[in-house]
């Protein structure tokens, strides 16, 4: 047995019957061929965006493939190679370090580079998408291939690397294209507002306004267990939209200029009096409504029965279906 207490930002207490590392694409090839990789298995980052509801009754498998290598490079841009268990938020200073462009409004998000890939991580304004080039990965039968971005089947929060049968995909490395060209994403809430505080924009100026905001909405998981955004925010019509606007003028929304709209679920959850509210150990972070936090001892379950309560309020109120953004294993 293995504890996944520490492989979980929820903070839930439960095992696996074992874990497995590797540090390289040989490595992980060599445990294929000798049968050390066993069925069922989940393959995980730092565990982030992950719910477990009970014991994993398999084999979990974590990257430890690291390394930053920049193959290509231009006037303009650069292409860096990233090994899929480097911790995210270290490639982000990286790129600030150096002066590279694209990546510092996804400032301190948690998780590792191979999960950003698979999740599609996104904040204030830009998606991790935005800046792959290529996602590296190993099948379990042994074989490499490279995905070019346009082939990852990038939607909000979601990939092909997503899908059941890609479970079986190893993901090993991600390249990035990063511009060497001093460029912003400015456009999202208080930005440009805070921005005025400062003489002139920077790459650290950027990620210190993306760390305030973020350290004064999302709770830290190493004080408060959470996933951060617990819900992916819902996608509807504009014809739905417009019936809403007349009960809740105050509605805000996001226009995605294809005839739909995207709803903050935290707004909504917030106005069904949820924000801050608990069921037993678990509850609805007090700043921002979208989080689910673990106030102490609470299990995978307490977590599921406090997001079925708040998915049935937001569909008796607004008529709307939220989906949970973590993984709920
Ligand atoms: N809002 C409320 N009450 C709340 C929360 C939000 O009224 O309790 C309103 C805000 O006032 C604002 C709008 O909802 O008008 C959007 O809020 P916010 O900027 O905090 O962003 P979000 O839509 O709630 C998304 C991402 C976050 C990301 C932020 C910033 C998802 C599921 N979440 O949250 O990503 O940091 O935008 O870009 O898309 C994550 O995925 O774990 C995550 C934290």
């Amino acid at each position: 047995m293995y504890s996944l207490l520490a492989h979980n930002t929820f903070g839930i207490d439960v095992n696996a019957n074992s874990f497995l590392e590797y540090t390289s694409v040989e490595e992980l090839k060599e445990f294929i061929a000798n049968g050390i990789i066993t069925y069922p298995f989940l393959h995980i980052g730092s565990g982030s965006n992950l719910l477990f509801t009970g014991n994993y009754e398999g084999l979990i498998l974590h990257s430890q493939i690291h390394g930053i290598n920049i193959i290509e490079e231009t006037e303009h841009d650069i292409l860096v190679r990233v090994g899929a268990g480097e911790i995210w938020d270290d490639f982000v200073m990286w790129c600030i370090e150096h002066g590279y462009y694209g990546a510092e409004n996804l400032s301190l998000i948690p998780g590792e580079v191979g999960a950003s890939a698979v999740q599609n991580i996104g904040a204030y304004g830009v998606e991790v998408k935005d800046l792959i080039d290529s996602v590296e990965t190993v099948s379990i039968q042994g074989e490499k291939h490279i995905y070019p971005v346009a082939e990852c089947g990038y939607t909000y929060r979601n990939s092909i690397f997503k899908l059941p049968e890609n479970k079986s995909l190893f993901v090993t490395h991600v390249c990035f294209r990063l511009s060497k060209i001093e460029s912003y994403t400015l456009d999202y809430g208080t930005i440009r507002q805070k921005l005025e505080q400062h003489s002139q924009p920077s790459l650290k100026v950027l990620r210190d306004i993306i760390v305030d905001i973020r350290k004064s909405k999302l709770p830290d998981p190493k004080v408060i267990g959470n996933a951060g955004s617990f819900f992916m925010n819902p996608i509807v019509t504009k014809a739905k939209l417009t019936t809403l606007l007349q009960t809740y003028p105050q509605m805000p929304y996001y226009d995605l200029g294809n005839g739909n709209v995207k709803i903050p679920a935290g707004w909504m959850i917030e106005q069904c009096g949820w924000k801050g509210r608990a069921l037993g150990p678990a509850a609805v972070h007090d700043k921002q409504a979208l989080v689910l936090v673990n106030r102490g001892g609470a299990t995978g379950r307490d977590i599921v029965a406090l997001s079925d309560a708040i998915r049935a309020s937001v569909r008796t109120t607004f008529g709307i279906e939220i989906y949970p953004e973590v993984n709920i294993i």
